[in-house]
């Protein structure tokens, strides 16, 4: 059910979950330090007890209440409120269970202006994984989330977010060296530019010399429709435009040993982007002017319409740079196959 900022605040105060909007997508919101509600949240999202939760808070000022901020830190909050998640040294009044032990914990200060007045409201961190159960696409409406968990579970409901992908998330590894965790909207020449030396590794060795994911976020499938997508190259759409379309796919399927009975009796949806593209009911356009902004915010909507509709996904990569990065990162996590 939907409610109003209020409700939500009350709720929050009594240690109930409640689906907040943010401009990346919706999340799941409980306060940070009331360990109760922080495992309803790893209960109800199915979530593996070994993936932390970011955390978000409305100010600097109160940040400092929860984690040591260093000099090297400070360059980056011009890129707050927004989407952007920074790890820092935690501070004991944040319960181990938010940061499934670890001893950084991840903060960001959200641009929406509802969850930024709740956040106000409540003047205390709130601890919001994406508002899906785990392994399913991010919302991005309170209508995905209501979805997701049968009305069970209540929504602020603050349209559709702005940018449609999660936040990047970055560790400052020294004064100016940072490390990529999760791409996003900020990508690392974005970080280049703005004089960081970006460390591009996804693994990273343990202390005690296992292999270890840095970030769970990291795992290979992560953002998957529960329907096959085979994700091609975007050299291919050329070819794909200029040719009988169904020929030229079993053909290219075919060629990577990939071997779909009748294909084409089943229901085929291709998730495309640019003018060249027909539109009909089998063509979802995420945007005529491969505006890579605009593909990043419909991305989510229309695979998870697409999951409901069809048998099969077909899709593109986009133009890998700024955001776009982050779309293809998406949609590779998303596919089983990948023809490149
Ligand atoms: O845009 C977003 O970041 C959204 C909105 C709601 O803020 N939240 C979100 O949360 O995407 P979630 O839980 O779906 O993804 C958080 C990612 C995960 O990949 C998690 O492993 C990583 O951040 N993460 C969180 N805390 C971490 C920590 N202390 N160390 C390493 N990775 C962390
Ligand atoms: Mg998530």
């Amino acid at each position: 059910m939907k409610i109003d900022i209020i409700k939500a605040v009350e709720e929050l105060k009594s240690g109930n979950i409640v689906a907040l909007p943010t401009e990346t997508v919706y999340g799941l919101g409980a306060i940070a330090t009331n360990i109760d509600a922080i495992k309803k949240i790893y209960k109800i999202k199915n979530r593996p007890q070994n993936n932390p939760l970011i955390c978000h808070i409305h100010s600097i000022d109160l940040l400092e209440k929860y984690v040591y901020i260093e000099d090297f830190h400070k360059k980056l909050f011009s890129l707050w409120p927004g989407p952007l998640t920074i790890l820092f040294k935690k501070k004991d009044i944040i319960p181990d269970k938010v940061t499934a032990n670890s001893e950084y914990c991840a903060f960001r200060i959200p641009n929406h202006p509802l969850f930024l007045e709740i956040l106000k409201l409540i003047n205390e961190p709130i601890a919001a994984p994406s508002a899906n159960p785990s392994g399913k696409i991010s919302p991005v409406t309170a209508e995905m989330v209501i979805e997701y968990f049968n009305n069970q579970i209540p929504v602020v409901d603050g349209g559709k977010c702005q940018i449609g992908l999660e936040s990047t998330v970055i560790k400052v590894i020294e004064k100016n060296m940072i490390q990529i965790l999760r791409p996003g909207k900020y990508t690392k020449e974005y970080f280049e530019k703005s004089g960081f030396f970006v460390i591009d590794s996804k693994f990273e060795t343990n202390k005690n010399n296992q292999k270890g994911l840095l970030s769970p976020g990291l795992l290979p499938k992560h953002y998957a429709p529960k329907i096959p997508l085979i994700l091609l190259a975007n050299k291919y759409i050329e070819y794909f435009i200029n040719s009988n379309y169904k020929e030229f796919i079993i053909d290219l399927l075919q060629k990577n040993n990939i071997y779909i009975d009748n294909m084409f009796d089943k229901k085929v949806g291709f998730l495309v982007y640019g003018k060249q593209f027909r539109q009909n009911s089998n063509f979802y356009n995420l945007s005529i002017k491969s505006d890579l902004e605009e593909i990043a915010r419909n991305l989510f909507s229309c695979l998870k319409e697409m999951e409901e509709k069809f048998d099969i996904i077909i899709s593109f990569e986009v133009e890998n740079k700024e955001v776009g990065i982050a779309i293809n990162d998406r949609l590779k996590r998303a596919a089983e196959w990948i023809i490149p």
